[in-house]
């Protein structure tokens, strides 16, 4: 049988538009036909056009016109109204992570150490509820990017879970490395946050997906959070802060550690880190322990390629592994980066979502209880780690 070509598009052209794109090479479910791009950076896009051959459009809606498809890979500031945008339109949004947050009040004064974070949760949850609403009323669906949620290493979790019947009593995860590459990464008004929205949103919804995971296996009914604890600090703003190079550290109003306690409805729990602190290359792995098993899913490093390498320069055409500081040494060469990760099994599940309809994984919803937990998550961070309540969706 012949494959359906489906007509996509890709707004922004830097970083997560250069995955997507590799990632898009691999679709076999359907014909990926890449049709071109718009980013708010005009000679980007031309350049990232050019480099692929596709064309660069002039503006969204042009865009929007021409596929049936559109990847969001701009700042989280921008997914929303790009987001409904499309779907306004019955146009399927795939949606890179964070879904959606809260960007401050406009003004150039926004200072995100100060303000009241209950305004953040409310306005996140109001953004929530806009996108959700245009998806309900659209023919399209939106297909959010959690890559966490296809890395391989999770997906073999969720089939333990699923065939063993397990009950899951703690996760507990870490996303981290030495600082985002991302200009804009370092001001809440672009980011919504710091590193507990940015970096904690990847291991956090792994978590949360893996409850949805034992409750649909058990008896239908996902498990969802029901309460959030957390702390936030911004170490390399710190008045004794020592830099020695390593870390990013040129961060205006955000942080760059955190720590999520999560409780689900059947009072099992979740402890998730993210930072931008740690040397040595990203550090991704998320730890399930339960009533029959327990797991440790590598995300990355991988320990696939272990090598030892005496001389720096040896390797220097060599890619070793993201963010890793020095090639010399013992490294983990990853063998595949982006298989480990789930970027080419994401784009995979979500063309058969658009080609046949199979429902995705990871959708609008748990990409919504994702960015309630993350919000009231900076809500209990305020009030010193205090419990709060999580709406889930
Ligand atoms: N899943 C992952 O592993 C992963 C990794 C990195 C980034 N991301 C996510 O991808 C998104 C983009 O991050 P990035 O690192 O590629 O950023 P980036 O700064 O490298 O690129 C952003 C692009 O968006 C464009 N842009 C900005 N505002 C726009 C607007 N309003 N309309 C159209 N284009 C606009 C910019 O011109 C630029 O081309 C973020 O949501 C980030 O969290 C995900």
């Amino acid at each position: 049988m012949r494959k359906k070509t489906i007509r996509t598009g890709i707004v922004g052209a830097g970083f997560a538009a250069s995955f997507h794109f590799e990632s898009l090479k691999k679709v076999h479910c359907a014909e990926a036909e890449v049709v071109g791009v718009f980013a708010a950076d005009g000679p980007q896009a031309a350049a990232y056009a050019a480099q692929r051959g596709i064309r660069a459009f002039d503006s969204l809606e042009e865009l929007l016109e021409a596929v049936d498809v559109v990847h969001v890979c701009t700042p989280p500031v921008a997914h929303e109204p790009i987001a409904v945008a499309a779907l306004e339109r019955d146009k399927f949004v795939i949606c890179e992570k964070p879904l959606t947050g809260y960007f401050g009040d406009g003004t150039d004064a926004f200072d995100g150490d100060e303000f009241d974070k209950q305004i953040a949760l409310d306005a996140a949850l109001a953004s929530i509820e806009r996108i959700r609403a245009a998806e309900a009323a659209s023919k399209a669906r939106l297909l959010y990017a959690e890559n966490w949620v296809y890395a391989p290493a999770i997906q073999k979790e969720r089939e333990i879970i699923e065939k063993t019947g397990a009950q899951v009593l703690w996760m507990h995860g870490e996303e981290a490395h030495s600082g985002s590459h991302a200009a804009t990464y370092g001001f809440w008004k672009f980011s919504g946050g710091g590193s507990l929205i940015g970096k904690g949103c990847h291991p956090q919804t792994a978590a949360l997906y893996l409850k949805v995971v034992e409750g649909r296996a058990r008896d239908g009914r996902p498990i969802r959070p029901k309460a959030v604890s957390a702390r936030t600090h911004a170490l390399t703003r710190t008045a004794a802060y020592r830099d020695e190079g390593h870390i990013r550290c040129d961060y205006r109003d955000i942080e760059d550690f955190s720590m999520m306690h999560i409780v689900f409805e059947d009072d099992t729990i979740a402890t998730i880190f993210a930072s931008d602190v740690v040397v040595g290359g990203i550090h991704n792995w998320l730890e399930v322990v339960a009533n029959n098993h327990r797991t440790v899913c590598n995300i990355n490093p991988v320990p696939a390629v272990q090598t030892y390498n005496p001389v720096e320069k040896n390797f220097a055409d060599i890619y070793v592994v993201e963010k890793i500081g020095t090639k010399q040494g013992w490294s983990c060469p990853s063998p595949d980066e982006d298989w480990f990760t789930g970027y080419p099994q994401e784009m995979e599940a979500f063309y058969r979502c658009v080609a046949g309809g199979v429902a995705p994984e990871s959708d609008s919803r748990l990409a919504a209880d994702a960015i309630s937990t993350i919000y009231s998550a900076y809500v209990s961070a305020q009030k010193g780690g205090t419990e709060v309540p999580v709406k889930a969706f």
